[in-house]
């Protein structure tokens, strides 16, 4: 199956690195044109530049102003929108019992809030072009708890209600709505924290890499999680609406 997203236009927040910057160059190798957006200018750009048909953003996804400066900017660009992809996201990996309610807010801001600012100023455009496609980038941590993890998880669950509830209510106007749930893919955001599980599961040095190995049989690829965003925003996933796909290797579905 060939996915062609010819003429569509898409906006990817996060997408200086990791996840965010393969979903780019994934949509971009389909045809899409792409509107490279992240916190980090520089490196934005520099993603930008390697895609046949992208220009960079700079827009904090925590700032409503600058996110709707994103989408003006998409619209007065490219003439419309057809696809979101709000994966910008931060984790940290704290005890609850060492979390101050600062902490806590900075993570639900930039993981929730900036889904929902960035879908809720996408949606005009969407609408003004007669449909379009929603993924958002919720985690396996939606699904078990975890320790360290409490706002993290927090956030990504809801996303992944956020997620059904966009389904629902904008299915009328042709606008879909799913989520994928990576496992641990690796990225600078699992490698930052890997010593900090390793700690809180009494591991050796190390360990984590083995627990990985044997509950996911290994890292997941930036690539493996882009193809199937791509999947999503494109219309050979015509009819999946408010789906949540998961991509763990396995790690959820097996008890032992
Ligand atoms: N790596 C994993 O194992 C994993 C698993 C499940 C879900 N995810 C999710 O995938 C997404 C991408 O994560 P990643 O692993 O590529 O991590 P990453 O740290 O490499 O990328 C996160 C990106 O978000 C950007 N960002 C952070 N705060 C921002 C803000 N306020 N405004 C705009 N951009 C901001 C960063 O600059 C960075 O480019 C995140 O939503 C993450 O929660 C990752």
């Amino acid at each position: 199956m060939q996915i062609s997203l010819e003429s569509k236009v898409a906006v990817v927040t996060g997408a200086r690195a990791g996840i965010g910057a393969a979903i780019a160059r994934q949509l971009a190798q389909s045809g899409a044109k792409v509107v490279v957006s992240d916190i980090d200018a520089a490196a934005a750009r520099k993603v930008a530049e390697e895609l046949p048909d992208a220009i960079a953003h700079t827009a904090d996804v925590t700032n409503e102003e600058e996110v709707k400066e994103l989408i003006a900017a998409t619209v007065e660009h490219y003439g419309g929108l057809d696809i979101v992809v709000p994966n910008a996201g931060i984790a940290t990996t704290v005890p609850i019992v060492g979390t101050s309610f600062e902490e806590w807010r900075k993570v639900l801001d930039v993981n929730l809030d900036g889904v929902f600012l960035t879908v809720r100023h996408a949606l005009p455009a969407l609408l003004q072009g007669g449909g379009g496609s929603i993924v958002n980038i919720s985690s396996i941590t939606s699904l078990r708890g975890s320790a360290l993890i409490a706002s993290y998880a927090a956030a990504k669950a809801a996303v992944g209600n956020l997620t059904a509830t966009l389904a629902a209510e904008l299915r009328p106007h042709g606008i879909r709505a799913n989520a994928v749930l990576p496992g641990f893919i690796d990225t600078e955001l699992v490698t930052t924290h890997q010593g900090a599980f390793e700690e809180a599961l009494g591991l050796e040095q190390g360990g984590f890499d083995d627990l990985i190995a044997t509950k996911q049989t290994r890292y997941g690829t930036v690539e493996e999680v882009a193809k199937a965003v791509t999947f999503l925003a494109s219309d050979a996933a015509s009819w999946c609406n408010g789906s949540t796909l998961v991509l763990d290797g396995g790690f959820t579905a097996s008890l032992l």
